[in-house]
């Protein structure tokens, strides 16, 4: 049993959540795409819903599959967002945007009834910070914005492609990745600060967004989250 189970035990778990007449906002990533692979095996047996996606590649393996992905613009509302993460903290505080799809996922994930968290168990933490925070810029006036991320005290490095040429998120920006030596104490405040500077587009930091929570483990088993007062 692998991390893939377990990506897969909590993609599928949360397809089980969708029923007939929703719309459904789908996030990006691997985890992701267990979701959909779900959602796709669960049409075969009468499943009819409609989908919104955050990026290129969730919107074409939806669409391969025969699923209809609308235009956001189009959606009259979305009932349910499943996304992964890349780190989820007991607040269910979470850094995404490995993917570069952030931007996109936080709209569908602000814009929806219940955002549905779908992650392993490598994810959870105490404290976010571990994992690089990505940070969205538009390319004009880049090194400006860099500058002034970097008087801030935070250091970075543009993400690159494979090929060595500069990646480019789901909207066309830059993506300054930011390595924090200790993880942020403040991260809501570290956020704030970041989008006030002109020229950023947002952060991977994402707040107060998380409904539901399915682990994965690599033995095929799940469980949700439980909210801190409950713990
Ligand atoms: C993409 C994301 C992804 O949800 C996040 O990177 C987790 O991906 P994976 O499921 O592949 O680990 O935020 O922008």
């Amino acid at each position: 049993m692998t991390l893939e189970d377990a990506k897969q035990a909590s993609g599928y778990k949360a397809a089980e959540f969708v029923e007939n007449g929703m719309i459904v906002g789908l996030g990006t990533g691997t985890t992701t795409a267990y979701f959909i692979q779900a959602l796709l095996g669960r049409m075969g047996k009468g499943l009819n819903i409609q989908t919104v996606a955050s990026s290129r590649h969730s919107a074409d393996q939806a669409r391969k599959g025969g699923l209809t992905v609308l235009d956001i613009n189009e959606a009259p509302r979305i009932d349910l967002t499943v996304d992964g993460a890349d780190e989820i903290d007991p607040q269910k505080r979470m850094i995404k945007g490995g993917g570069g799809a952030h931007v996109r996922e936080k709209i569908l994930a602000s814009s929806s009834t219940e955002m549905v968290v779908i992650v392993d168990e490598t994810k959870l933490v105490p404290q976010l910070g571990h994992v690089k925070l990505p940070v969205e810029i538009l390319f004009y006036g880049s090194s400006a914005t860099q500058s002034k991320i970097d008087a801030l005290g935070y250091k970075g490095a543009w993400r690159m492609d494979p090929s060595g040429t500069l990646f480019l998120s789901e909207n066309g920006n830059l993506i300054y990745d930011i390595h924090f030596p200790f993880p942020p104490k403040h991260p809501e405040q570290l956020h704030l600060q970041m989008i006030q500077i002109p020229g950023v587009v947002d952060t991977g930091f994402f707040f107060r967004l998380a409904g539901r929570v399915v682990v994965g483990r690599s033995d095929g088993s799940t469980y949700l989250l439980k909210n801190l007062n409950e713990q």
